[in-house]
């Protein structure tokens, strides 16, 4: 059984889909119980197993209490995909009085992922087998301006679990982080339109997501990330500002392409 949280966006529908073909049997998690039920009537109808189990990340309450029931209906999980998660972008002056956009965004991405896994890791390093695939952000390590909490909450994922891989591997448990770039869903069309230049479709991202599962890579990265994260680190100050700089381009043309197609987008 694998565990897919995030399984009603963008990326986690085609991913859920992709995985229904192979017969999968998958349990379903994410806020929206009626997005949660579609979803997992479209995974039986292609072929795999689904249950829903509705629940927010940001209530460490509800994480621990579905793990739990996740463990003791569906057994220990052969893998769990983390891709749920939430971004918001605000330039400085626009973080001020916000302190819960930090909240909100530690709790969705950061403490809801790992109280999951840290529920979930236990039985499966003492079943001495499993995979955790967990979507992070190609600017994880890259910390650009405009990103400062959802790069935050990134980064604190990114550093916890490979704090937690060699040890979880050895206990027979494998981790890859998949760095993702910009791909068009929901959560990038605020920035950027609903199709922004150069993105990834969602099926090439859950592509992505699947070859983390069959692989045993511990990290899964655009070469361009893996640079900027070693230039972030070497030269932070000139690094930051290029992040910013190209983030603006690309709203810049995104906006470009949305009015030259009449805002079709
Ligand atoms: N799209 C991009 O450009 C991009 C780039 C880099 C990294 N990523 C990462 O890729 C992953 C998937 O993103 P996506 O593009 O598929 O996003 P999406 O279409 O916005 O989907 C987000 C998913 O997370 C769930 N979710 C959001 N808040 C939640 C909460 N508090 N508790 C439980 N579930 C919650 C949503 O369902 P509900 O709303 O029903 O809860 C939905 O299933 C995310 O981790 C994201 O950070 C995306």
């Amino acid at each position: 059984m694998i565990l897919v949280t995030g399984a009603t966006g963008g990326i986690g529908t085609v991913l859920c889909l992709e995985l229904a073909a192979r017969g999968e049997q998958l349990v379903l998690t994410a806020r929206d119980p009626q997005r949660l039920e579609e979803l997992a009537d479209r995974v039986r109808a292609a072929g795999g197993g689904a249950v829903s189990l509705p629940c927010d990340l940001r209530d460490q309450q509800a994480v621990s209490e579905i793990a739990a029931q996740v463990l003791a209906k569906h057994g220990v999980p052969t893998a769990v995909v983390s891709l749920a998660g939430h971004s918001i972008r605000r330039n400085l002056t626009e973080t001020f009085g916000r302190p819960h956009d930090l909240v909100r965004l530690a709790g969705t991405n950061l403490l809801g992922p790992a109280t999951l896994l840290l529920a979930l890791l236990e039985p499966m390093c003492a079943a001495g087998r499993g995979r955790v695939v967990v979507v992070t952000s190609a600017s994880a390590r890259i910390p650009t301006p405009g990103w400062a909490a959802y790069g935050a909450s990134k980064a604190g994922l990114d550093s916890w679990l490979r704090a937690l891989r060699p040890q979880a591997a050895r206990r027979g448990v494998q981790i890859t982080i998949v760095e993702m770039p910009l791909v068009a869903t929901a959560m990038a069309t605020p920035s950027y339109g609903s199709s922004p230049r150069g993105a990834l479709t969602p099926q090439r991202a859950a592509a992505r997501v699947l070859r983390a599962l069959d692989s045993r890579s511990t990290l899964l990265s655009p070469p361009w990330a893996r640079i900027g994260a070693v230039l972030s680190q070497a030269a932070p100050a000139p690094a930051a500002a290029c992040a910013e700089r190209a983030g603006h381009l690309l709203r810049r043309i995104s906006a470009r392409d949305v009015s030259a197609s009449g805002g079709r987008g």
